[in-house]
């Protein structure tokens, strides 16, 4: 067990700031201390075994992303990240934890669908991770083991009202469910995009001969979010159960959830990095020497890129100030261009869902404290501590006090980098984030009290991140 003190730096919580010194022993925080590391007259400087000066930067609680994908089956490819390669991506962003979705389809068994997540992470991962556990296919079985969930420490499950076919789940299911989830304490989590309207637009669009990527974009309509938003949000009123409606991309459907929320129901709603950033127009339309219009493909994911025209990244950012979203998590699914997103040249029906932005999402999102969109402490709100409780895991994870888990990321404002694929961790052959000016960087990385990534290198290894059991949701409206 080794001593670490981190002083000089400002410690940043979600309720202020202050010029403090922690004290790391062993894979947890000891102590915070008066700047200086005074102690009843001792200066603890000394009796360490290691100082890291963290002068003129931010001490936060490390990065918790509460949705990736790693190696997902999806589209007829696997998502590209591994777990080692994604949480290492992650760590090298300032995340100390993930929360990745195990997968139960049709005809498996829930339980099949978790155990094969462990195997694909444990030993491999540079970080902690939790799971979730997608519910693909809705029966009397899946819903009885459902109910064994909480005891493995999976406290969430996500529905999907899109994907007819693979993973849709209608109406009735969703109510059984959700029902399941008011005996057990699960929190649901909905893909809130109405399917099989979404898959009749996208059909008469590819028939009419509109099949680039683009119209990825115009065939998942903002009314099809909205709506299974408003669905979702009465399913969970008529159950009584609170819902967690992941990747918000519409200002519609933000509407759905602050009504829901101001009439006093437990709704929660989580965007993303490319929601706030990344538009239709821009993204999705683009086109390039290489790529022709398919170059849109990059940006292909779903809920989709909404049109900036609309105003629908400002009403991300402005619900994120008033807590009408609470969360912002990368739903990091890679896919490469070369054989993956080309499966869908010429049908952007066969084009993998998914961006990669598990390295990014803690400097994106400090863009909005240096534009001003939101407060340094609202920052490591979003990035640590609420997801830490919404998904069980605060005290533990979330927060630097004694007791918690060592997870520190030392954050240099002062820093500036440019986003790009031939710099990033990722295992992508481009980046949806390519060329994106960044101010502030990641400096320092400590997981569990271990230095992962100091200064421009990586200390990290395969096998040091755990698996972490979550209790139920520490989150109410
Ligand atoms: O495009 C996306 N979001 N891909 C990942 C699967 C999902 O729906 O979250
Ligand atoms: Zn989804
Ligand atoms: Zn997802
Ligand atoms: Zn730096």
């Amino acid at each position: 067990m080794s001593t670490t003190l981190v002083t000089g730096g400002t410690l940043v919580n979600a309720t202020g700031r202050s010029r403090a010194d922690v004290l790391i022993d062993g894979e947890q925080i000891a102590a915070i201390l008066p700047p200086g590391s005074q102690l009843l007259g001792t200066d603890l400087r000394h009796g360490v075994d290691r100082v890291i000066d963290a002068t003129g930067r931010y001490v936060i609680p490390g990065g918790i992303d509460a949705h990736t994908h790693m190696e997902l089956p999806f589209g007829g490819t696997n998502a590209s990240d591994t777990f080692e390669t994604g949480t290492r991506a992650a760590a090298w962003g300032g995340t100390t934890t993930i929360i990745d979705f195990a997968v139960q389809r049709t005809g498996e068994r829930v339980q099949d669908g978790l155990a094969a997540w462990h195997d694909k992470a444990a030993g491999r991962c540079a970080i902690d991770y939790a799971f979730h556990q997608i519910v693909g296919g809705v029966d009397d079985e899946a819903l009885s083991a459902m109910r064994g969930l909480v005891d493995e420490g999976v406290t969430s499950f996500k529905l999907f009202m899109a994907y007819p076919g693979v993973f849709h789940s209608d109406d009735a299911q969703i109510l059984r469910a959700m029902q399941v989830a008011g005996e057990t304490g699960l929190l649901t989590m909905m893909h809130a995009e109405n399917g099989p309207v979404i898959d009749v637009l996208a059909q008469q669009l590819v028939e009419a001969g509109s099949t680039s990527p683009y119209f990825h974009g115009v065939a998942r309509a903002w009314q099809a979010e909205e709506e299974a938003t408003h669905r979702a949000i009465m399913l969970a009123n008529l159950t009584g159960t609170p819902l967690y409606v992941v990747h918000v991309s519409a200002k519609q459907a933000v509407a759905q959830l602050a009504a829901a929320r101001d009439g006093g129901q437990n709704v929660f709603g989580e965007t993303c990095p490319q929601y706030l950033y990344l538009s239709l127009e821009e993204q999705l339309a683009a086109t390039s020497e290489e790529w022709g219009d398919f170059e849109g493909a990059k940006w292909v994911c779903s809920t989709p890129l909404r049109a900036r025209a609309e105003g629908h990244q400002d009403a991300m950012w402005q619900a994120l100030r008033t807590n009408d979203l609470q969360m912002v998590s990368t739903d990091h699914c890679p896919f490469c261009m070369k054989d993956q997103k080309e499966l869908g040249r010429g049908d952007f029906r066969a084009i993998p869902n998914g961006i990669g932005s598990v390295e990014h999402r803690v400097d994106l999102l400090y863009q909005g404290v240096v534009t001003g969109e939101i407060t340094l402490e609202r920052w490591v709100e979003l990035i640590s501590v609420t997801p830490a409780r919404m998904f069980g895991l605060y005290g533990r994870k979330g927060v630097i006090a004694p007791g918690a888990d060592a997870d520190v990321v030392i954050y240099d404002p002062q820093g500036h980098t440019t986003i790009g694929a031939a710099t990033h961790h990722m295992a992508m052959d481009h980046s949806a984030w390519e060329g994106f000016e960044v101010d502030g960087h990641v400096d320092t990385v400590i997981s569990r009290g271990t230095v992962i990534v100091d200064g421009g290198a990586y200390l990290g290894r395969a096998g040091h991140g755990r698996y972490v059991p979550r209790g139920l949701t520490q989150y109410l409206v």
